[in-house]
């Protein structure tokens, strides 16, 4: 089985998904501004995956620190957190666990620094085994809602590629197919990076899942043609209405699931509900560069110059989405009241 990330003899290592399914490499990265510039190009990516690299990003900035007093020391850690934090604005996930090794950091300020640099190293690894367990309570909890012969359509990528291991909305369906439950699973190929064909695919493949990939633009039809019975996605940010931001192209899953009266499920864990905002409209909303539009893997598919509006997510309102599957359990509308009573674990 692959890792997606790792602690590795004091450094990190991490598959490269920019590669896959093509080559299987791996890189390792002895200090956080090239861990940084990984996120940043994608070469790690998923909401819960990104948090785990920013807080390995901070244990090794702090590792490589040659500070002698501990003042010194947090001072270089928050430069490091700003420097993770801006590499990709949307999934809340990496600035929550930004947050949380830079509290680890300060509540334990009266150490030496080498012993700071201990904890901060325990306190990620932490991060990255919690995921691990997190991802297998939502399949648990969430596989109860797949049901024998559904057919389930998923975009982007919400796998063990996303997360440290077993995935979010794939990882229910991969607890479901574990359960014995006869599924087929529909994945969009997920323009512009192509996530679902590169990613979700090699992953349901390997996992010997009945599935079938299509193009982003064929996923209503299959809905009215009753093919498809459910839908299954990740989150990057989850407001504190119910609103929640997800790779580009989510939005139009959930309208056309609601027009033709299928469920339409976000799968989540905890740190991607971000109770400090009200609503969707307040999500900073990612956007890339132009060449991931107008290339292929390097191949030209529009004119030099064309004009490009490249946004990486969009934000489904909290009306489309019939239930938010989370490890601390199923949360159903009116979501600012079932999102409210998580906040004593966020
Ligand atoms: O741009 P990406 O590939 O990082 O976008 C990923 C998604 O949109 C996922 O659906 C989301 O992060 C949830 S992953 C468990």
């Amino acid at each position: 089985m692959f890792k997606t990330i790792e602690w590795f003899d004091g450094k990190v290592r991490i598959i490269d998904q920019s590669k896959l399914p093509f080559e299987e490499v791996y890189l390792v990265f002895e200090n956080y501004q090239d861990l940084a510039e990984a996120i940043k190009t994608m070469k790690i990516r998923g909401a819960p995956a990104i948090g785990v690299a920013a807080a390995f990003g901070v244990a090794l900035g702090a590792k490589a620190s040659h500070a002698t007093q501990t003042s010194s020391l947090l001072d270089e850690i928050n430069h490091i957190s700003e420097v993770l934090a801006q590499t990709r604005p949307t999934a809340i996930n990496l600035f929550w666990a930004l947050k949380r090794m830079k509290e680890v950091a300060s509540t334990h300020a009266c150490l030496k620094v080498d012993d700071l640099k201990r904890v901060l190293e325990e306190e990620a690894l932490k991060i990255a085994r919690k995921d691990a367990e997190i991802n297998r309570k939502i399949g648990e909890i969430g596989k109860n809602l797949i049901n024998d012969g559904d057919s389930i359509l998923t975009h982007c990528n919400a796998g063990a590629l996303a997360t440290v291991e077993y995935g979010t909305a794939l990882g229910v369906i991969r607890a479901a197919f574990e359960e014995g439950k006869h599924i087929q699973v529909y994945a969009t190929e997920t323009r512009p990076l192509l996530q679902g064909a590169r990613l979700t695919m090699w992953e349901l493949m390997k996992e010997g899942i009945p599935s079938t990939l299509i193009v982003d633009s064929l996923a209503g039809f299959l809905m009215r043609k009753d093919k498809i019975n459910k839908v299954m996605v990740g989150a990057d940010r989850i407001a504190a209405n119910g609103d929640s931001a997800n790779k580009v192209g989510t939005y139009s899953l959930a309208v056309l699931a609601k027009e033709n009266n299928l469920p339409f499920y976000i799968v989540a864990p905890t740190s991607t509900i971000d109770l400090s905002i009200s609503s969707g409209e307040k999500i900073p909303i990612e956007e890339r560069g132009v060449k991931e539009v107008t290339q292929i893997s390097g191949v030209k598919i529009a004119a030099d110059g064309t004009n490009v509006l490249n946004l990486a997510f969009d934000v489904t309102d909290a009306k489309y989405i019939s239930a938010i599957i989370t490890e601390k359990g199923i949360l159903y509308p009116p979501y600012l009241k079932s999102l409210a009573k998580l906040r004593k674990y966020l």
